[in-house]
């Protein structure tokens, strides 16, 4: 598991972007920190931008010190992690320009002396998914004799199931389907991961990890972000895509699926993929029903005023676009069924949170005065951020009372953990996809199937346009629309649910 990987140039596409500097960059210095990346080890960055190799470290450099993370402007870490990167400018569209590209590649390999590995990460606009392979391909790098080809694709992995599988289609005639990675930043969360052992290491869930104990399950994932500077892709996302379709039907997956045969890569994805295949397809009325779409108005957070999703830069000022989903759906297997899963996503709300709830069910008489208003005093909390915990809530004798009931919570948090930090989602991925192991990249048939499951909302909604689209104030909790119209339980009224936009909740 811990296996330094093989000698490799990690050739990044789209380097000059937001993501290599924000994200990917902070991670592989981590890794270099840790002494966790291969002895022989290069990285190469090709973008359209004219830079060369010392104007592409310095704003690395300084994009590094401005990421409010602990680096200093002497830190000789970052100066000798600097020098194993490069920068090539290609115009990627262009097929002409891969043969100086892959020849510029391959001295820098020969001079370090690094084995014939490329690992090929797309970090650019999902537009050019469809144009880079074709070139590697043609340029004969999509395969070598000697070592080994892998690629890397972020998300989005199409817009629609047709477009996910044109692209499975297209990647699939130049790469193996194991070479292909397939990005999921939240499942290199450590706090996604641990749902994997918290049920598969303790025996003491299984029994009640079913229909017969739990009454639903709900997963959350709340931001007071806005849509920032990418206005233009998430007018055309939307949270269905952005967030339900890859990260939180994983999440959901992880909780649902049934224990794999081994701990390999491939037994897990099989698992996921049988989870997928499960999902009750939406009916229109499902749809009326089960589901709700919102878009923020203005409002405010942490005390400023900010922007309705209409004014946003280059969003559409009619803009149908939801910024908010709450969805409740149903795996239809022996152990699921008639569960219901809701799922909650949106951005401009009160908190950055989440969590993923299991709730147990009632007892099956309530005797005691107070006991949860009739629900259930059982909940299993996973908070996978910002506060990343476990937490079991039961219901206890109020001391000194007759018998009042009051819930109470048994904590875990990461942070007692004190001598353990939490590894970045894009530390542990990169480091997986080094060594070869996919375990926890996305598989082409769970991706189809989850494009397949949402295909008729994401159809229904193209077609309502803005009919049914509820909005809700930035800043304000999960809209009270939800409770009415999806049905869902008190635990969120109580919680989550916003009383600012809801006459009958305030105070
Ligand atoms: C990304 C989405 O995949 O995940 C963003 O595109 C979202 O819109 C982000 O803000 C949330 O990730 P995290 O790790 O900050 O919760």
């Amino acid at each position: 598991m811990n296996k330094i990987p093989d000698s490799q140039i990690l050739v990044i596409f789209g380097a000059s972007g937001d993501l290599t500097h924000r994200k990917l960059m902070p991670a592989l210095f981590e890794l270099f920190e840790r002494k966790l990346l291969p002895e022989k080890f290069l990285i190469v960055g090709v973008a359209r931008t004219r830079q060369n190799t010392e104007e592409f470290r310095q704003s690395l450099y300084e994009s590094m010190l401005r990421s409010g993370k602990t680096y200093t402007t002497d830190n000789p870490h970052l100066t000798s992690f600097l020098r194993c990167v490069y920068y090539i400018v290609c115009e990627t569209t262009e097929g002409e320009a891969y043969g100086a590209l892959f020849r510029e590649i391959e001295q820098l390999r020969n001079a370090a002396g690094i084995d014939d590995n490329l690992l090929f990460y797309l970090a650019t606009p999902p537009t050019m998914y469809s144009i880079i392979p074709p070139f590697i391909q043609a340029h004969h790098q999509n395969r070598s004799k000697q070592g080994w080809r892998r690629i890397i694709i972020e998300k989005p992995y199409g817009s629609n199931e047709s477009e996910a599988r044109h692209l499975d289609r297209l990647l699939g005639g130049i790469f193996p389907e194991r070479e292909i990675y397939r990005i999921d930043h939240f499942l290199g969360k450590e706090t996604v991961q641990n749902i994997l052992v918290l049920r598969f290491a303790n025996a003491i869930w299984e029994p009640l990890w079913n229909r017969n104990y739990i009454d639903h399950i709900e997963i959350t994932a709340t931001e007071t972000l806005g849509v920032e500077q990418r206005g233009s892709y998430y007018d055309s996302a939307g949270a269905l895509r952005d967030m339900v379709q890859s990260h939180l039907l994983q999440i959901m997956a992880f909780i649902a699926m049934e224990p794999p045969a081994t701990f390999e890569p491939e037994a897990i994805r099989d698992e996921i993929s049988k989870v997928f295949r499960s999902l009750r397809p939406l009916s229109r009325d499902d749809i009326a029903r089960h589901t709700l779409r919102g878009q923020y108005t203005t409002g405010v957070i942490d005390g400023q005023q900010v922007p309705a999703y209409r004014e946003e830069a280059h969003v559409d000022p009619q803009s149908a676009t939801e910024t908010f989903v709450a969805l409740k759906l149903f795996i239809d297997n022996w152990r699921w069924a008639d569960v219901p899963v809701y799922i909650y996503t949106g951005k401009r709300l009160a908190e950055k949170r989440s969590e993923a709830v299991i709730h147990f069910r009632n007892t099956p008489r309530t005797f005691f005065p107070g006991q949860c208003c009739g629900n259930s005093c059982n909940q299993l909390v996973i908070t996978l951020q910002p506060d990343e915990s476990i937490r079991l809530r039961f219901g206890l004798k109020q001391p000194g009372s007759n018998f009042e009931v009051s819930q109470v919570s048994m904590d875990f948090f990461y942070k007692s953990l004190a001598t353990t930090r939490l590894p970045g989602a894009y530390e542990r991925l990169l480091l997986d996809a080094m060594r070869g192991d996919a375990l926890l990249y996305s598989r082409s048939d769970a991706l189809e199937l989850s494009w397949h499951f949402l295909a008729p909302l994401l159809d229904c909604w193209e077609q309502e346009k803005d009919e049914g689209l509820i909005t809700y104030p930035a800043g304000c909790k999960i809209p009270h629309e939800v409770i009415s119209r999806i049905n869902a339980d008190p635990y969120l009224l109580e919680e989550s649910v916003c009383s600012c936009c809801n006459p009958d909740l305030r105070p």
